[in-house]
């Protein structure tokens, strides 16, 4: 593999921009099985993630099939039941500053309306969240999970393994959707799928996207470079 040290973009930065790019979250799912040796493989490849002196923390359950079927089934009984999610861990900060709400809210309104759900619309969106509990219709979720004690780096370990089996779902034609609301209900996951006293973090709904879906077009705009990177080539003025 050629080394590009010259700042020109080459064959590489193609394939990568491609992919990267094309990884946007996919809400609808053909009905078509993903096959297992595939998901092995990406997840084979998608283990080259780093880590602290390269513990790999990460685990993942794959759930196919009968088991998939089950679980959600169950999931959407503590949710039609009324149970309030209880995640195991916050996933935002508990203050949102301004511009980050705006993005939250920006978000939201291009994801209900990618999906025709109007914004006063209380039963397509409630219909929306229970989606949520059948893996927006995928034929696999794969959930992730850590040790009980996890540290916030351990987190950080999990999420370049996870997005690494996002980029490797991108390549082989597959799509999926990183899913905290799946972890709302952690007790459900621990006892269906034998993880008792670890920590649930998310769910990775996964299959081959509906092409035809709209809501698969939906790509929420990102902030421009200068909002999240500065330079440094100087030492401060003082
Ligand atoms: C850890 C994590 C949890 C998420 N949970 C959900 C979820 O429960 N349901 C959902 O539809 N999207 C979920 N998302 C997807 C985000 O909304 C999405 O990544 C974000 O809006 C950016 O869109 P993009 O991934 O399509 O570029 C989650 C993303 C992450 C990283």
């Amino acid at each position: 593999m050629a080394a590009h040290t010259s700042g020109a973009v080459g064959e590489n930065w193609h394939q990568f921009a491609a992919v990267a790019t094309a990884r946007h979250c996919k809400r609808a799912f053909l009905d078509r099985p993903v096959p297992r040796e595939v998901l092995e493989r990406i997840l084979t490849v998608a283990a080259h993630a780093p880590s602290t002196r390269n513990i790999q923390p990460w685990r993942v359950a794959v759930v196919t099939g009968a088991a998939r079927e089950a679980l959600g089934r169950r999931l959407r009984a503590e949710f039609d039941r009324g149970v309030p999610p209880h995640p195991d861990y916050a996933n935002l900060p508990a203050g949102l500053d301004e511009a980050t709400r705006d993005r939250a809210a920006a978000f939201g309104a291009g994801l209900l309306g990618a999906m025709g759900i109007a914004r006063d619309d209380a039963a397509g969106r409630r219909t929306h969240l229970r989606a949520n509990l059948d893996f927006h219709g995928a034929p696999a979720t794969l959930v992730f999970h850590l040790p009980a004690d996890a540290a916030p780096g351990t987190f950080l370990e999990l999420g370049f393994f996870l997005q690494s089996t996002m980029l490797g779902l991108v390549a082989c034609g597959l799509g999926g959707c990183p899913q905290y609301s799946v972890a709302g209900y952690p007790d459900v996951l621990r006892d269906a799928l034998g993880l008792a006293g670890r920590l649930i973090v998310c769910g990775l709904a996964t299959g081959y996207p509906d092409p035809a879906a709209s809501v698969n077009a939906y790509v929420p705009e990102r902030a421009a470079l200068p909002e999240y990177v500065t330079w440094h080539d100087q030492p401060p003025t003082c």
